[in-house]
């Protein structure tokens, strides 16, 4: 039957993510606009947003945090074109966006000692196989396949080469512990539901170290550089932006971290994130259509939620029928105006993805499951 009653909030896509629940344009009244960013009180701004952050994801003393250009795909190029070269590189990929670092690692900045360790959509690498005298370059959440490291045992705290991390589908979601770290990236468009176009990028001193030890044999764009004269460009991590930042979408950082805040910190948001998952893992229980992409659930990611059609008849559609069938479902649920975004990303194995971040209402989630079943046996009566 189909079901009446809607989610309040529609929006489960993977990036950007649903806004805060109670958010409207009126939380960014108070932006900034017209405003120089480099005025005192735009500075100012921009450094309660580095704070903020700071004090929410726990970020030691020690380590620098700046907001740079390009989201978090800036970020991370930011940090491989700029720390890589003098060692060699450990690149683990389990979907598409670290297949993205493999690429750029291995075909753009070409560099001659790589080991690249993959794993298939819904698996992860062995991660026993790393060697952290080398450098190593991994996202802590694959965004695409729904899988996640399941801690971070395996980087050796004496380690000679830097830790990489894209942690942008994970911070503010999962305890990721920066302190193990030596360069991690974000965007705000995922788990506070901000906005896109602007990155962070954390470093550790060990990092910055590197930054001032070693020049890359390879040209930097203005947009990437961060050093003058062999010394840390240490204005970048305090509000001194490389180039001009929304003071708009600084606004909007800004809820989201007051939202957190105001919910409990870290703690809450990871709670909400890990109930929204046990959900999602208690209806796919009770469903026989369907399953997690992860088979493994130590590494299933409570953020990018990835699920698969395992009903036979759908199996034994051919791969193009598969995949237009299981779209079929994400639109269908889009039309009627219950979920929008849950389709897959575009090389991923045919299935749906659900964002659990904490910006998701449990509520619902739990509403919307009603609905999956609904609009699966309306596209699989309407194929029979
Ligand atoms: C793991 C991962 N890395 C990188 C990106 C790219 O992020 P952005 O579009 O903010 O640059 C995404 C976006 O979804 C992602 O999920």
């Amino acid at each position: 039957m189909k079901p009446t009653a809607r989610p309040s909030n529609p929006c489960f896509s993977s990036g950007p993510c649903a806004k805060r629940p109670g958010w409207s344009v009126s939380a960014l009244e108070g932006a900034l606009v017209g405003r120089s960013h480099r005025s005192k009180d735009g500075r100012a701004r921009i450094q309660e947003v580095l704070d903020r952050s700071r004090a929410i994801l726990g970020v030691p003393d020690d380590y620098r945090i700046g907001i740079v250009p390009a989201s978090d795909t800036g970020a991370m190029e930011m940090a491989l074109w700029s720390l890589l070269g003098p060692r060699g590189v450990d690149v683990l990929a389990w979907e598409s966006f670290g297949q993205g670092w493999v690429t750029d690692i291995t075909k753009q900045l070409r560099l001659p000692d790589v080991r690249v360790f993959s794993a298939d959509y819904g698996d992860i690498c062995d991660l026993s196989q790393v060697d952290c005298d080398r450098d190593v370059v991994f996202a802590w959440n694959g965004t695409t396949s729904g899988v996640r490291v399941p801690n971070v045992d395996w980087i050796s705290d004496d380690r000679e080469g830097l830790a990489i991390c894209d942690a942008t589908s994970a911070v503010f979601a999962m305890n990721v512990p920066i302190g193990k770290l030596d360069a991690v990236t974000y965007s705000w468009q995922k788990v506070l539901g901000g906005e896109g176009q602007h990155g962070v990028l954390i470093l550790s001193p060990r990092a910055v170290e590197r930054l001032e030890s070693y020049k890359p044999a390879w040209p930097l764009p203005k947009i990437f550089r961060m050093t003058q004269g062999g010394k840390l460009s240490e204005g970048i991590f305090k509000a001194d932006t490389i180039n001009t930042p929304s003071m708009l979408c600084m606004e909007d950082a800004l809820d989201g971290l007051k939202w957190a805040e105001e919910i409990g910190g870290l703690q809450e948001l990871a709670r909400r994130t890990e109930a929204n998952l046990a959900a999602v893992a208690g209806w796919v229980a009770r469903t026989p259509w369907v399953d997690f992409l992860a088979a493994e659930p130590a590494v299933r990611s409570c953020t990018s939620i990835c699920l698969k059609i395992v009903d036979p008849w759908f199996v034994a559609l051919p791969a193009e029928e598969s995949a237009k069938a299981a779209k079929q479902v994400a639109s269908l649920l889009e039309s009627e105006r219950v979920a929008f975004d849950i389709a897959p990303y575009r090389d991923a194995p045919p299935g749906l993805r659900l964002w659990g971040g904490a910006t998701v209402q449990l509520a619902d989630l739990e509403t919307l499951f009603p609905w999956l079943d609904w609009a699966y046996g309306e596209v699989k009566q309407g194929r029979d």
